[in-house]
């Protein structure tokens, strides 16, 4: 499937290709190796925030104590989202899933904040400001009007991670759980150029506004080969229903060419080192708040698929563990997806900055396969 055209080869899924500089993050997929501005994932889950990490991959600097707290209040203090917006939402089908409820409302942000400034850091401070601050929001507001309730309204007492999960339930959220779902969040913020994050370079280089550039990266990681691995791995995992299952559904899978969820990667050809900390947080999770059955599933698919599989490099991605520590913490697993995007929000502002530092419009090349000078045959002759 490669053919060389003029300088280069042509490689499906643009694999190995280089379609950017970047300095945001780095993956050594042979070592397992994962690292934000330099600073390895293992170190920002154990030590940092989410939006402190959030701030390090936008601004390319730790942000000092002062930096910290004002970027905090800010965000909090644009979690609130327009009734409009809401009235908007209220007008989605129930049975609609959340990803395209997102992709719309992020859209839609647009058309509410439509002054356009690329070259005005204040202007990038402030959609960042609000992206961050209202994902989380419409995404718990579309969750709640689906179940036929109000939404509920952000709590200024709560910081970002416990806010999102009170906004779930109604609940103050046990603190290790909002604690965990913190990580889960660092966890997922970045990683290089994937589909998403592509998506979202594409859009930004057109210089068009952040929330189209954020709506069109919703999309993207809203396919099963992506973000929405996460969903599905518990789907399958409800199918495989028991720990004898596991064999069998995996050989017939083997046999049929048919793609486990939650494992492979383009880059990692090793154990993905997000999923390694995802399984220690569900471990404490399971300890504080009861097993899951399901964990005894997930360690034997694991086992199973590595046996079958680890020849080829096909190891647990992060979406293998995280929907099990998102089913504990009593998240719908349609929502797992919408959580990945909350995440990635700050990986793919980290991107739309650094584009528009350097930007030239994406316009790849393509090889044409079709043919030349077709006639062009009368409706009534076909
Ligand atoms: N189960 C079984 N076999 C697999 C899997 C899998 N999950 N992933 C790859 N393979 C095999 C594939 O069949 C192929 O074998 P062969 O060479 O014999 O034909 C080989 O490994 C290479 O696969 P590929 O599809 O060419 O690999 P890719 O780099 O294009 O795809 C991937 C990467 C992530 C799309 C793929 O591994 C996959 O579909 N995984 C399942 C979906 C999933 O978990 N996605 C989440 C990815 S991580 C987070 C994210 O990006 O959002």
């Amino acid at each position: 499937m490669t053919a060389t055209y003029l300088y280069c080869e042509y490689k499906p899924g643009l694999e190995g290709i280089p379609a950017a500089k970047s300095g945001i993050s780095y993956v050594d997929g042979k070592q397992g190796i994962l690292e934000y501005r330099g600073i390895r994932i293992e170190e920002l889950a154990a030590k940092s925030s989410f939006l402190e990490t959030a701030y390090l991959l936008i601004w390319d600097k730790l942000p000092t104590k002062e930096e910290l707290t004002e970027f905090e209040t800010d965000i909090l203090y644009h979690r609130r989202i327009k009734y409009r917006i809401r009235d908007m939402m209220k007008c989605f089908p129930e049975t609609g899933h959340p990803m395209d409820a997102l992709q719309t409302s992020a859209a839609a942000l647009g058309l509410f904040y439509s002054r356009r400034a690329l070259d005005n850091p204040d202007y990038i401070r402030q959609a960042v400001v609000r992206l961050l601050a209202k994902i989380p929001t419409m995404i718990a507001a579309f969750h709640q009007m689906r179940e036929g309730n109000d939404p509920i309204q952000p709590n200024d007492e709560l910081d970002y991670a416990s806010n999102f999960l009170y906004m779930l339930t109604e609940r103050k959220p046990h603190p290790l759980a909002a604690k965990i779902f913190d990580v889960c969040l660092t966890l997922h913020a970045e990683h290089t150029i994937n589909a998403s994050t592509f998506s979202a370079m594409v859009t930004a280089s057109t210089l068009t506004d952040p929330y189209a550039v954020v709506a069109s990266a919703v999309g993207t990681l809203a396919g099963p080969l992506h973000g929405g691995a996460n969903e599905e791995v518990l789907l399958m995992l409800e199918e495989i229903g028991s720990v004898e299952n596991v064999r069998p559904f995996i050989e017939k899978c083997v046999a049929n060419k048919q793609k486990i969820m939650g494992f492979g990667h383009r880059v990692y050809k090793v154990k993905d080192p997000r999923a390694t900390i995802l399984q220690n947080l569900a471990e404490q999770l399971f300890e504080e708040m009861g097993h899951d059955d399901y964990y005894d599933l997930a360690l034997e698919l694991e086992k199973v698929v590595e046996e079958q599989l680890g020849s080829k490099g096909i190891y647990p991605n992060v979406d293998f563990y995280s929907g099990l520590v998102y089913r504990k913490l009593g998240i719908p697993t349609d929502l797992f997806t919408p959580i990945f995007a909350i995440a990635r929000v700050a990986g793919w502002l980290a991107h739309w900055k650094e584009q528009l530092g350097v930007n030239r419009i994406f316009r790849p090349t393509q090889i044409y396969t079709g043919v030349h000078n077709a006639p062009y045959i009368p409706i009534a002759e076909r």
